[in-house]
């Protein structure tokens, strides 16, 4: 094995169809024993048994509960491998089969037996190895290879396919240590001129049976057609049957841009092809699981209060949820402790950690939270959940849970980005790269379930997953790597897949950049760097209906709407009040911005509270299209008053709509007399 896992899931070939006729009664599919070794049971030999079952493949399984001692990405190795083989092939009579070894933990099969054993006699020798662009381990021997007239030069021991006295003709001598190197091994019996020609050992250059994907990945596309999907190396114009996710050594890095769903919908719907994973049919009513909710405050966040509303409305049973808040931010504990005083006890517990006189730290905090989790018997999920993500969608958790995955995030973007909570590919340093089909899942063109090799933000955890692979406390500590990076990176060393969904809208992540904290309401500013989230909570719920309703006009060309909500008017108003230095001429009315002279009113400007730049975005946004529509080449400003010209009133004014009418050329007016309370008006001149 040179990786332990693989990115593609070749899950789902649902409705593949195969149209090769076998015109080789001699070599029927069921003389062809799929040999493969494999000592621990990972999700990625998983998803190989998964597809070898779907095409029908006969499969033996070496090593089954044996120390791996073949080395590991790091160091050559795989010779454990080849002792493995001989001592099955030596168990072997009958002369006419055909064996195809091959490792499992990172590979799949794209379609059956048929087409390989075809593929496999046009070969027309007795041995066929996959082949490799990159020669390793050894490069010194790069002269020695017979040069081929097309494709891969190289010899890749991760697969090859012979019949069986060829095979094991050529095993017969090994005699070395379970630690060497089954590659360097194979690749001097091929580079011996005379063992290559006894044996009939040729390389599968073209990728026509095997694609091995290290360093290739260039060279292959995923090709989704009538329902089925298939790889194709475009370099060589083939469609490899069985396609190897080798990586590089360094890091444990399984690189992959092309993976495949476990599910996927592809036009004609949503198909949900194996039984072993199979979504839950739904869950029941009197069985929740119960699940910890660890939700991290890492930073000054806007919207703080909105997510705890949000969290509110998560539809799930509370006495079947379990708290632990990890609080990083002391401008944010009245939020935390407001919320735990009111809703605290609807929980079936709750944790918080942080931020005085404790010295946990955002890392630290994870790795407490999930250790809760693993140590409590009851837990069954972790659901890990950023302050930042905005979770529309209230149905997200039962969601997950039905997945019935190890792991798994709901897909959220940054509004209007490409960005997202998952990575299609990492380059060979561990880092992002992009997917080949990255662009098309953000953007919902492909929808599946994908297997990724990072996720972060919002995502699921199986507990059992905790006590059984990722048992290590400090899973998100590295010395080198973020907390997110360091909790992936251990879950892919550990053989466990991380998968997304995008197979239903789940909600989107906010910015959490240029957040001021010196105002009483931050929130206000946000409509600069979180116009979505800023529009959710201020703009009242009706406001874009007015764009297609008829405005309503109580007195000749006055025109009036709602504009905020209720929540933005009391945040105005409080916010000036906590600023305090109102000016001006006294009086009932208190007027936020300002400048003219019939109405008794002391004034704030909006640049006094260093709100001008948001205003005028406000306006932008949200008034200046109505204006457009509604006087094209005209403007102006907003209150409760009379139109003294036109002899009438709006004398009712409604909270956060907003009054607008051409000034005072033709539409002098004044204000009406408070009769109670004090009345507070955004007033604007709006300037074409
Ligand atoms: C596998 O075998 C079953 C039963 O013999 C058959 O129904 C199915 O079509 C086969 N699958 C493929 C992909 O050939
Ligand atoms: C290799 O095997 C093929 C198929 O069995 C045969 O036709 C060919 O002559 C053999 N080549 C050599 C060099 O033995
Ligand atoms: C928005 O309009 C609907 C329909 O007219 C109304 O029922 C609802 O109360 C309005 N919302 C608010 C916040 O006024
Ligand atoms: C203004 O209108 C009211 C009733 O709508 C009426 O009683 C009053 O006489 C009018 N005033 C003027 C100056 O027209």
């Amino acid at each position: 094995m040179k990786s332990l896992s693989l990115w593609v899931v070749w899950g789902c070939f649902c409705f593949a169809h195969l149209t090769l006729t076998n015109s080789e009664e001699h070599n029927a599919p069921e003389d062809l024993l799929v040999l493969t070794v494999a000592t621990t049971e990972t999700d990625g030999f998983k998803r190989f048994l998964r597809s070898a079952k779907h095409f029908n493949y006969t499969v033996k399984v070496l090593g089954r509960g044996e120390k791996w001692q073949g080395g590991d990405y790091m160091t050559p190795g795989g010779g454990q491998r080849i002792r493995l083989l001989k001592e099955a092939l030596e168990e072997m009579k009958e002369q006419e089969k055909t064996v195809l070894f091959i490792d499992s933990y990172d590979v799949v099969f794209a379609s059956g037996p048929k087409e390989l054993l075809k593929k496999f006699q046009q070969a027309g020798h007795r041995v066929v190895f996959s082949s490799e662009t990159l020669i390793w381990p050894d490069r010194h021997l790069e002269d020695k290879h017979p040069h081929v007239r097309e494709g891969n030069r190289f010899l890749g021991a991760g697969g090859f396919i012979g019949y069986l006295p060829n095979v094991k003709e050529m095993v017969a001598d090994w005699a070395g240590e379970d630690h060497d190197s089954d590659q360097l091994f194979f690749t001097k019996i091929y580079i011996n001129s005379e063992k290559r020609k006894s044996i009939n050992i040729t390389l599968d250059s073209k990728c026509r049976l095997f694609q091995n994907l290290n360093g290739a990945l260039d060279e292959v596309v995923l090709k989704f057609e009538d329902s089925r999907v298939r790889a194709r190396n475009v370099m060589y114009d083939t469609l490899p049957v069985v396609v190897h996710g080798n990586g590089p050594t360094k890091l444990q890095v399984n690189y992959l841009g092309n993976y495949i769903p476990m599910v996927w919908t592809f036009e004609s719907g949503c198909t949900v092809c194996h039984q072993d994973q199979r979504p839950l049919a739904g869950i029941q009513e009197s069985a929740f699981p119960l699940v910890m909710i660890g939700i991290f405050i890492q930073q000054p966040t806007p919207f703080v209060t909105v997510f705890f509303e949000r969290l509110l409305t998560l539809q799930y049973p509370k006495n079947r949820l379990q708290l632990f808040i990890y609080n990083q931010e002391s401008h944010h504990t009245k939020q935390v402790d407001s919320f735990l005083t009111s809703h605290g006890g609807l929980y079936h517990s709750m944790k918080v950690v942080g931020p005085a006189g404790d010295d946990t730290d955002s890392v630290s905090s994870r790795n407490l939270g999930l250790d809760m989790c693993r140590q409590d018997k009851e837990c069954e999920y972790f659901f890990s959940l950023d302050v930042e993500v905005v979770l529309k969608n209230k149905d997200t958790l039962k969601i997950l849970i039905e997945q019935n995955l190890p792991i798994v995030a709901p897909m959220i973007t940054r509004a209007g980005r490409l960005w997202s909570n998952f990575w299609g590919a990492l380059s060979a340093e561990g880092f992002y790269a992009r997917s080949e089909d990255y662009v098309d899942i953000v953007q919902g063109r492909r929808v599946g379930v994908w297997n990724v090799p990072y996720i972060s933000n919002v995502y699921l955890v199986k507990a059992d997953v905790l006590r059984s692979e990722l048992t290590e406390y400090g899973v998100f500590s590295s010395d080198t790597q973020d907390a997110d990076m360091a909790f992936c990176s251990s879950v892919r060393s550990q053989g466990v897949f991380m998968y997304v969904t995008n197979m239903h809208s789940f909600g989107r992540i906010m910015s959490v950049e240029n957040y001021q904290t010196q105002h009483l309401h931050n929130d206000l500013w946000q409509i600069f760097e979180n116009p979505v989230d800023f529009e959710e909570r201020y703009i009242h719920e009706n406001y874009s209906l007015i764009m297609q309703d008829k405005i309503e006009t109580p007195c000749p060309d006055v025109y009036w709407f709602p504009l905020f909500t209720d929540v933005a008017c009391d945040h105005f108003v409080e916010e000036m009040e906590h600023y305090g230095k109102w000016s001006g001429g006294g009086g009932a009315d208190k007027r936020i911005q300002g400048g003219y002279e019939n109405v008794p009113t002391i004034d704030i400007h909006m640049n006094q509270v260093g709100y001008a730049g948001e205003w005028h975005k406000m306006l932008l946004d949200y008034v200046a299209p109505l204006t457009e529509k509604i006087f094209p080449g005209y403007y102006t400003k907003g209150g409760g008053c009379r139109f003294i010209r036109y002899n009438c009133s709006v004398e009712a004014p409604r909270k956060g709509w907003a009054l607008m009418h051409p000034g005072r050329l033709t539409h002098y007016h004044e204000g009406l007399r408070t009769t109670g309370g004090v009345r507070y008006i955004a007033i604007s001149f709006l300037d074409p």
